[in-house]
């Protein structure tokens, strides 16, 4: 193995862009499906895998959520984090920030406590028994109108300690920022962080508004802030966080092939990014995969995926203690 794949290996990692349903393997969901008794379009594990050809994130969402159906008990949501904890452990990811989208459960009949619960034990399990640190951010559907994201920050509300933030998330194109300003408002006011999915497919003006409408700690993806030199500028001086998810890109065809990505190039311009794996069930790969690929198809080389891992701690919600203690680890690597 060559050292800078090494490297990338060994490397402690935080990983700041995943959502939790997007973790759920083939084989996990036939598991669930047959557990629940709910009727699933695929007869085997490679149909499923066949069928995730997608052409944009659109086409990603439809087979996305209908996926998510399988999820129906605390057990199959702690089951489904427990196994990305697992991950994180092969992957040496030692902090993981994780999206989930309770809109999604409980406008099907699921109870808020039932998926919070069933990840929120997982995640205590794995600090428990490997050390994992985590937090939980919960995003709003931004295909749905803002009365539902207004009802489900309602029902978040008791679970306050186990939420460190709110995001936005689903189809971005004609569901702007904007949309969302006031619940936004609100849940800062509750004191949520706040991030939001921008620039993935839609437009710079998008991130301009997730930034000063939203007031996001974050931007998740933000690849799309290329067209605009005057928001590069200001991504680079406030050092914005970018939650970069490569091998999703590609997948959803945001970039024809990792070689065309701009994740090198906005870290060479000094903006603060970090490689993320999104939906690694769906995409083709966990953190460690993201990283590899990117370094052979991007040339990456050992400072730069130092620099990449230290832009996640940087950027992650952990306190500034924990982030100097990672820094100095990895700074301390040969
Ligand atoms: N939900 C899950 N993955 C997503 C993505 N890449 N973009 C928007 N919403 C999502
Ligand atoms: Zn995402």
């Amino acid at each position: 193995m060559s050292k800078i794949i090494e490297l990338i290996k060994k490397i402690p990692k935080a990983e700041l862009h995943l959502h939790i349903e997007g973790t759920l393997e083939p084989d996990l969901l036939f598991k669930l499906a047959k557990r629940n008794d709910i009727r699933i379009p695929f007869a085997n594990v490679n149909e499923v895998k066949s069928a995730y050809n997608f052409s944009n994130l659109e086409s990603f969402l439809n087979i996305f959520y209908q996926g998510s159906k399988v999820l129906i008990t605390e057990q199959d949501f702690f089951d489904l984090a427990w196994a990305y904890t697992l991950k994180c452990k092969e992957d040496n990811v030692v902090h993981a920030e994780i999206f989930f989208d309770p809109q999604t459960h409980v406008n099907r009949g699921i109870n808020f406590d039932v998926v919070i619960n069933g990840i929120y034990k997982a995640l205590l399990k794995a600090n428990k028994e490997f050390g994992l640190t985590s937090k939980i951010i919960m995003c709003f559907l931004r295909h749905l109108d803002e009365a539902s994201a207004f009802e489900i920050l309602d029902q978040a509300l008791v679970h306050k300690d186990k939420i460190v933030g709110v995001g936005l998330d689903s189809s971005e194109i004609g569901h702007p920022p904007r949309k969302f300003e006031r619940v936004f408002n609100k849940a800062i006011a509750k004191g949520f962080l706040t991030v939001a999915h921008a620039g993935e497919e839609g437009p710079s003006k998008y991130i301009w508004e997730a930034l000063d409408l939203l007031k996001v700690k974050r931007i998740d993806h933000g690849v799309q802030c290329f067209h605009d030199e005057k928001l590069v500028v200001k991504l680079r001086n406030d050092q914005i966080p970018l939650t970069v998810c490569p091998l999703s890109n590609v997948k959803l065809c945001v970039f024809e092939k990792l070689e065309d990505h701009n994740l090198k190039r906005l870290l060479d311009k000094g903006l603060m990014v970090i490689v993320n794996s999104d939906d690694p069930a769906y995409f083709g790969g966990y953190l460690n995969r993201n990283m590899i690929d990117c370094q052979k198809a991007l040339n990456l080389s050992m400072e730069d995926v130092k620099k990449l891992t230290v832009n996640s701690f940087k950027s992650s919600f952990l306190n500034i203690d924990k982030k100097k203690k990672w820094i100095d680890q990895i700074n301390n690597l040969s």
